[in-house]
């Protein structure tokens, strides 16, 4: 008899034995409609700037690209970047297989209507002549355009006025020199799967465990952990970290090994395996309440002593997103020299490269709701609750302007 007054246990000691489960109903929840704006955002956030493409890729030639499910002709005029709706009112083919004839303009491939780059007005019809009286009636949609951290970003709203791009921002990157490094990845997989993923607080020590990036470093085996909001984001701040575990019944546990350094004796809010370097000043002075933060549309944040690492997961449709993956350090001038060695000579293959690789298998393979939440999973529940919370007033804010917020086309 063990000490549960079971039955003789030979493998699991201590656990009763539980008749199996059979195949039928899966267990847990079944979806998401506790959170309905979360449920309904299969495609994305609208209110929101989207970083979709370095700015260096953005010519004259024009470019297609689908956010929030929505095709969006890019181009470059006289230095500016510009976005429309991809699809001629006249015969719905896409602008984007179109040139430009006239400067400030985009041309149809098919007739030649010819639209004004940041009005969207329909200015000319190449195949109806100067006086073509349909010009003025049309107006093609716009998005509104920005460009930062080296990439272009487009707002998709629901008609309203886009808030300045700096307000979305993580707000360290606005007035603080940094030298950005960055990766724009087409990734298969809903984009909540990857933000969840993201700021799921218990995978990492887990599922990267195996990672070059964390290879020399000790990873815990569990932490106690509480989210904590503070303005737009939410932190995982954590208060006890574990570095080995005796699981009843089946022996220890740990993720420790000769070649890994030993855990560290103290550990801080900042970097999650406790390494005690000089915390540089800009990171520093922000006094994140932990490491890992997320905020809306999908914006992951996690501090390191040296440098911030961020992560944008861009809807592109029910089924695919964007994975952008930058890394910024708060230095200038000739100070930024040792950190493109770094970036180009490894994070860039070690982070945003193999080890964010497992994040994109588990974000391809994540099939959920049903979901059967565990105890981490708080993580998850309070950034449903956020989005939920913050679409929630938005759309009301929206009403109240007399807008009709659309919602996303497509529904989980
Ligand atoms: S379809 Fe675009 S001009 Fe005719
Ligand atoms: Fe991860």
């Amino acid at each position: 008899m063990d000490a549960n007054g079971g039955a003789t246990v030979t493998k699991a000691a201590g656990a009763p034995r539980r008749r199996p489960r059979r195949a039928g109903k899966l267990p847990g929840r079944q979806d998401w409609s506790s959170w309905p704006h979360y449920q309904a955002a299969a495609a994305g956030f609208r209110g929101y700037w989207y970083p979709v493409c370095y700015s260096s890729q953005l010519t004259g030639k024009p470019k297609q690209i689908t956010l929030l499910g929505e095709k969006i002709v890019l181009i470059r005029d006289d230095g500016t970047a510009y976005a429309l709706k991809d699809r001629c009112p006249h015969r719905g083919v896409p602008l984007s297989e179109g040139n430009q004839q006239f400067p400030g303009t985009i041309s149809c491939p098919y007739h030649g209507w010819t639209f004004d780059l940041a009005t969207g007005e329909l200015k000319a019809v190449i195949t109806d002549g100067p006086e073509s009286p349909i010009c003025g009636k049309v107006t093609q949609p716009t998005y509104e355009v920005a460009e930062r951290l080296g990439m272009v970003w487009v707002f998709v709203g629901d008609g309203e006025d886009a808030p300045p791009i700096d307000e979305q921002l993580p707000e360290e990157l606005v007035g603080n020199a940094a030298v950005v490094g960055s990766r724009i990845q087409p990734r298969i997989g809903n984009w909540r799967f990857a933000c969840e993923n993201g700021y799921d607080e218990g995978h990492a020590k887990y599922l990267h465990r195996t990672s070059l990036w964390r290879l020399f470093k000790a990873m815990p085996v569990w932490n106690e952990t509480r989210i904590v909001q503070r303005g737009r984001w939410i932190y995982r701040v954590q208060d006890k970290q574990y570095w080995t575990a005796d699981f009843p019944g089946l022996g220890k546990w740990d993720n420790q090994s000769w070649f890994k350094l030993k855990p560290p004796k103290q550990t801080s809010n900042i970097g999650n395996t406790g390494s005690h370097r000089e915390v540089n000043p800009v990171i520093a002075a922000q006094e994140f309440p932990g490491f890992a933060s997320v905020s809306m549309p999908g914006v992951l944040r996690i501090a390191y002593p040296t440098f911030i690492h961020y992560e944008f997961y861009v809807p592109v449709d029910a089924e695919n997103h964007l994975y952008v993956g930058v890394m910024a350090d708060f230095r200038k001038g000739w100070r930024t020299l040792p950190f493109y060695l770094k970036y180009l000579g490894f994070v860039r293959w070690l982070f945003h490269g193999q080890f964010s690789a497992q994040d994109k298998w588990m974000v391809e393979v994540t099939d959920a709701p049903p979901e059967r939440l565990y105890r981490p999973d708080e993580s998850l529940l309070k950034w449903r609750k956020l989005a939920e919370d913050v679409t929630e007033e938005r759309t009301e804010r929206l009403k109240a302007d007399g807008f009709e917020p659309a919602g996303p086309p497509v529904e989980s």
